[in-house]
């Protein structure tokens, strides 16, 4: 070999190296090496091109485009939280979403108007200007805490760094979502699977050298902390900024109907696919702000917007068999195996069949020819059958009535409909092997202790190996034995020890919407972790005598309803559940409940309705009480400071109840004032 062909494979042999690490890193999420030692490797890549100018020519280096991101980015405490959006896909979900807030804000019906923008598939950032000046640039992050990414953002030419215009506020923060156009995609793809992976590895780079390599644009959707607030509707605020130099995307619109909605989600789909950048559907927003600050949060994402998705991607194939699968809660769900086929680019073998209702309505046999729908994260489902396809001789699929662990499963009759449940359940909660995995699977999830490297693949692995077998398990994991595990190395073991340490001391709301009791979800956790403050207190619902009393008290609570109070009962009279749970506080330490003292009109007050309001519904009502610092309870007892009578059809025996006990009254005008509305 002459000298020119041997640096040519020393050249080589050092690309496909780092493109190895790249995979493992960003398809893996599971990196060899450490951060230095690719940074060698790649500086020794730059090093060769730069001396042999020959190298350039053979337009390898696209694999050093969109290096490893940093995990170094300073933490920051976003001024408003960055939340997220819920869904809905299609012409039912947006009118679900229409009544919810109609009903919230009890307008009878009256027309709301909204915004109504594309969303883009990039990633979102928050720009905040002091004075017109860009001062700060944030990722997303948690939501809560985000990564100051302000140097690279500030290498997108388009981001004003200083805003040109009169009257800004004074303090105002901008987000948006950063994207990187098709076109341009298709120039850099380097080692990304798509535009919207590219764009988010290259706001990480640590040098805002490498970020400002790859062409990054970006949508102006909406403002976080502004002071002072100038705009009465979202429409006119984006028609100022576009004013003040940002961009804004020109499909924005605002329409007034259910029948407007549809036609810009058809008429934004059908062009979608000639646009610069990927949308994945509409966001609609209230227009007017008043009414979205009176609509608020829920824990995640605002009442006033939603994302209305574009339809699911469908394709015909052919079902191999139907297996069940149990969920955490003992929901027993029949999944059909199919002939793989690859649905909006991505190659579905398995889809859901929902439940055993839905199998008998659609008589789904083993054979049958199928659609299969995909839309977003959203698991693949059935959506119909081409009984013109099957065979004569197949038969009807007979549903197993017992669990994967054995046990007889059982519908249950809903409480307040008296309905027999579409859903078959195994009722072993912890006892049930099948039951156990899918919990360990939601403790580590997101929203519960949120441990890093530690998915749902991993907790499979861990569990085949018996190395994991119940939440405390987790705390106490031998690093020893993962060591010779396939896809371990000494890198991603460090990162996991220290993702379960940290994630040791966790807040009380969390830890019991972790424990996976059925019917408490995160609002839930939240409404009982007031209640009981500590986890010392909590710890009494171990025993009958103690989970008795509490159970009565817990009625009070609004949110809690018998539903609730009867699967905590459930739940813990089951020892196995109990045992768990005693074990897994052993290996931690719970945080006291912080109640927000907000202080206001109802600062330590406790307040229950009766009757409607003609001018707010019950939930708004709830929602002013406890932003006011009170709290609303769900029935009458001494411990009422105020009940608050609606004149539509109030409950007599309540109000008398409450003269009995000398409760304050108050009556719907007064409320109004008291109010200031
Ligand atoms: S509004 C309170 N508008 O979608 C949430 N979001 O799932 C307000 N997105 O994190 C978000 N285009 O990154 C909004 N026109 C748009 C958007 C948009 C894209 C992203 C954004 C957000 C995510 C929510």
């Amino acid at each position: 070999m002459d000298s020119k062909s041997k640096i040519i494979d020393i050249y080589k042999k050092k690309i496909s190296l780092l493109k190895k690490h790249n995979k493992l890193y960003f398809e893996n999420d599971d990196p060899k090496i450490s951060d230095a030692e690719y940074d060698i490797l790649k500086k020794e890549i730059i090093n060769l091109e730069k001396k042999n100018n020959f190298l350039k020519k053979l337009n390898l280096s696209k694999a050093i485009v969109g290096s490893r991101p940093s995990n170094k980015f300073k933490k920051v405490k976003h001024l408003k939280p960055m939340l997220s959006l819920s869904n809905a896909f299609d012409k039912n979900g947006m009118k679900d979403f229409i009544s919810k807030i109609s009903n919230f804000l009890n307008t009878k019906g009256k027309n709301i108007e909204f915004s109504s923008e594309p969303k883009i598939d990039g990633i979102s950032a928050t720009l905040i200007y002091e004075n017109g000046v860009l001062t700060k640039g944030l990722s997303r992050g948690d939501g809560v805490v985000g990564e100051d990414i302000l140097e690279n953002l500030k290498t997108i030419n388009e981001i004003p760094k200083k805003i040109k215009g009169n009257n800004v506020p004074s303090l105002f923060e901008i987000r948006g979502e950063i994207y990187i156009g098709k076109k341009d995609f298709d120039n850099i793809k380097g080692n990304f699977a798509n535009p919207r992976n590219a764009a988010g590895g290259s706001l990480r780079q640590k040098d805002s050298r490498e970020t400002s390599k790859i062409p990054l644009k970006y949508f102006a959707y909406g403002f976080g902390a502004i002071e002072p607030m100038i705009f009465s509707t979202q429409s006119e605020f984006l028609e100022k900024i576009k004013n003040w130099g940002f961009s804004i995307n020109p499909l924005s619109k605002t329409v007034k109907n259910l029948d407007e909605i549809e036609a810009q989600h058809s008429y934004v789909d059908s062009i979608r696919s000639s646009l610069d950048y990927d949308i994945d559907g509409l966001v609609y927003k209230v227009n007017d702000l008043k009414l979205q600050s009176r609509l608020g949060n829920t824990s995640n994402s605002p009442r006033w917007a939603v994302a209305y998705k574009f339809s699911a991607e469908k394709a015909v194939t052919k079902i191999k068999d139907i297996v069940i699968q149990v969920g955490r809660t003992g929901a027993i769900t029949p999944v059909a195996k199919v002939e793989p086929v690859t649905v909006g680019g991505v190659v579905v073998s398995n889809a859901t069949l929902h439940n055993e209702d839905e199998i008998n309505r659609k008589d789904i046999r083993v054979g049958d020819t199928v659609q299969i729908q995909r839309a977003g994260d959203v698991i693949p489902q059935v959506i119909s059958v081409d009984s013109s396809k099957r065979d004569q001789k197949s038969k009807k699929y007979i549903f197993p009535e017992k669990c994967l662990c054995g046990a007889l499963t059982k519908k249950e009759v809903n409480k307040s409909t008296k309905k027999e449940d579409a859903v078959r359940r195994c009722l072993k909660g912890y006892e049930c092997d099948f039951i156990a995995r899918e919990k360990l699977k939601h403790i580590v999830s997101k929203d519960a202790f949120n441990i890093d490297g530690l998915g749902k693949k991993v907790i499979d692995q861990f569990w085949e190996i018996k190395l994991i077998r119940q939440p405390s398990d987790i705390f106490t994991i031998n690093y020893n034995t993962i060591k010779n595990l396939d896809g371990w190395g000494e890198l991603s073991i460090n990162n996991l020890k220290k993702a379960i340490d940290n994630s040791k001391i966790i807040e009380l709301d969390k830890f019991i919407f972790s424990i996976g009791i059925r019917h408490i979800g995160q609002e839930n956790a939240k409404i009982l972790a007031g209640f009981f403050q500590s986890i010392s207190k909590f710890k009494d619902l171990f025993n009958s005598k103690g989970r008795k009393k509490i159970l009565v008290n817990l009625i009070e609570l609004d949110g809690i309803g018998e539903i609730q109070i009867e699967s905590i009962n459930n739940f813990f009279s089951i020892n196995t559940n109990t045992e768990i749970v005693r074990q897994l506080i052993n290996q931690l330490k719970i945080k006291n409940f912080k109640v927000q003292n907000k202080k206001g009109k109802f600062s330590n007050k406790t307040i229950m309705f009766t009757g409607g309001f003609e001018k707010m519904s019950r939930s708004e009502a709830k929602t002013l009480v406890e932003n006011n610092g009170g709290k609303v309870l769900g029935a009458i007892s001494k411990k009422l400071d105020i009940l608050v009578i609606g004149n539509s059809k109030p409950t007599k025996k309540k109000i008398e109840n409450a003269k009995s006990l000398n409760i304050k009254i108050i009556l719907e005008d007064e409320w109004y004032e008291i109010l200031n509305l």
